[in-house]
């Protein structure tokens, strides 16, 4: 099977399985604007409660906040997000399809390496067990014929994004004869500059309606509030706010599925700090980030880190982890120390001071700030691609199962009565009932046990517990283990136990340094 062929068959599962739907179906949909189900909505809550646990829980000097969507239109002013806020887009003339211009030149890059890995797949083929994969790399003519074109491309796009530069990002589009993938010509338009915010009125009449926008990171929410939190929370430097929210962007190009939508959701920490120690804070942030993610046990090797090419009009470093998903490695997250822009920008803007006075250093200055900010809705990408396994068994049935670590899973425990008579069905009430209170819990007795274990399996869920006709008996039940299908009988009274171990954040907690 194609990565091709596995993502289609995964945005499916989505949809049979109660994870994702298109919005508005009925009337066929709405472009990247997506609804998450039963399941989804259970994965979104566990992923957004990891994140803010792993904040705000294990850092004393972290708080949360909730901030309004709407904010006053000065806000995106002062940000730069009215003026800079753009997206390089070009049209095909002949399929009449619009694409990022950059995103072009970024798949071309892509597609480069591609071609290098065919090149070492074909001489380790041909050199087997002789192949030295680091000398063939610096060693052979074609690879390095590649790696220098796509050198030379790559310093002039990252110069054409930083100069702000349309005609040479449309002239490496040209130089590297990059098609449409709908018409297949060369046909384009210039390259333009497009706004991504969404806009809309406030106020009951258009006469005295101020424009007011959808906001399309939930950062700024933090920015404006940092005074009321650090006065009323007495917050000393270094200190963080962490936000989870909504945010809009007007994409151009929406593709991938939830990868790249219109409405989507951030989890934000705007790490404040003092001036001149941002790039040690930054490197920490970091390391710190990427131990969230491996944490998940999806393989160290499909993470790695990605600096900027182009750092956003904010910042003096940014990096973005980026994660192995079936179309190539792509940021989940970005790392960004934003200097003290933003703040420098809202105090000139406002009129209002903001300074923290540092009792250490006896002086009033603009912290600098360090972002953390990933999506939740690409982190929910990361963990269905990961996690979504076709598998042959011995007895030559397939099943489908979604390996989600155990504490993000949707539902935790499906209890299920082998028949629906002789009391069992009241035992498995009785055991949901001890767990419900602190676990996702389903009770499930249609269809043969094979069939509802595979049910279970295609949505993720860790243990299936059977209640039998021994168990009115001896106390105990059959534990079926997702991932093994192992089974295992075990007393009623210590399935708590089992299934806490097993669903709590403390193990993943444990591998990120706090
Ligand atoms: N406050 C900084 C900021 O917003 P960003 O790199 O533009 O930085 C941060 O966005 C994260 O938000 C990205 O790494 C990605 O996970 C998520 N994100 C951005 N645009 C998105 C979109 N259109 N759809 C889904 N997620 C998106």
């Amino acid at each position: 099977m194609t990565q091709e062929e596995l993502f289609k068959k995964l945005i499916a599962h989505c949809k049979e399985y109660g994870f994702i739907f298109p919005s508005s179906e009925i009337y066929d949909g709405l472009g990247a604007v997506y609804d998450y189900g039963q399941n989804g909505v259970e994965l979104k809550n566990n992923i957004k409660s990891y994140w803010w646990d792993s904040m705000v829980k294990l850092h004393e000097n972290i708080v949360g906040i909730d901030a309004a969507i709407f904010m006053h239109p000065r806000v995106w002013e002062a940000s730069g997000h009215v003026g800079a806020f753009n997206d390089p887009l070009i049209d095909n003339k002949d399929s009449k399809k619009r694409y990022r211009a950059d995103v072009l030149v970024e798949d071309w890059m892509a597609k480069q390496e591609e071609k290098i890995e065919k090149e070492v797949e074909k001489a380790h083929k041909r050199f087997k067990e002789n192949f030295n994969r680091e000398q063939y790399l610096a060693t052979s003519p074609r690879v390095l014929e590649i790696k220098a074109k796509m050198d030379a491309v790559h310093e002039r796009f990252a110069t054409a994004l930083n100069d702000n530069n349309l005609e040479e990002l449309k002239q490496i589009i040209l130089d590297c004869e990059i098609v449409c993938p709908i018409s297949g010509t060369r046909n384009w338009t210039d390259v333009r500059q497009f706004n991504l915010m969404f806009s809309t009125q406030m106020g009951s009449t258009a006469d005295g309606a101020n424009t007011v926008y959808l906001r399309p990171e939930t950062a700024q929410g933090i920015f404006v509030n940092y005074l009321n939190v650090q006065k009323t929370g007495r917050m000393k430097l270094p200190f963080g706010i962490a936000q989870i929210g909504k945010a809009f962007r007007n994409e151009i190009v929406a593709r991938q599925f939830i990868f790249r939508m219109r409405e989507f959701e951030q989890m934000e920490m705007q790490f404040f700090v003092q001036p001149g120690t941002e790039m040690q804070w930054w490197s920490e942030w970091k390391e710190t980030r990427m131990a969230w993610h491996r944490a998940l046990g999806f393989g160290d090797e499909n993470y790695r880190f990605h600096d900027h090419d182009k750092l956003a009009h904010y910042a003096n470093a940014a990096t973005d982890i980026e994660f192995n998903f079936p179309f190539g490695f792509k940021e989940v997250e970005g790392i960004h120390s934003r200097t003290d822009f933003d703040l420098g920008r809202h105090q000139e803007f406002s009129g209002k001071k903001i300074q923290y006075f540092d009792p250490e250093r006896g002086e009033s200055y603009v912290p600098y700030v360090v972002e953390t900010s990933i999506g939740v809705d690409r982190m929910f990408l990361q963990i269905m691609s990961a996690a979504y396994t076709e598998e042959k068994l011995e007895n030559g049935e397939e099943r489908v199962v979604l390996r989600i670590p155990a504490a993000l899973a949707p539902t935790k425990v499906a209890v299920l009565p082998l028949v629906k008579k002789d009391g069992l069905p009241e035992v498995a009430r009785q055991i949901i009932d001890d767990l419900k209170y602190d676990y996702t819990v389903v009770y499930d007795e249609k269809d043969s046990i094979g069939k509802r274990y595979r049910r279970q399996d295609a949505i993720g869920t860790p243990f299936c517990v059977t209640v039998d006709h021994d168990t009115l008996n001896d106390g105990m039940v059959t534990v079926r283990h997702r991932d093994t299908m192992q089974q295992e009988r075990v007393k009623i009274e210590d399935l708590r136990a089992m299934v806490e171990k097993a669903v709590s954040f403390r193990e993943l907690f444990k591998k990120i340094k706090a």
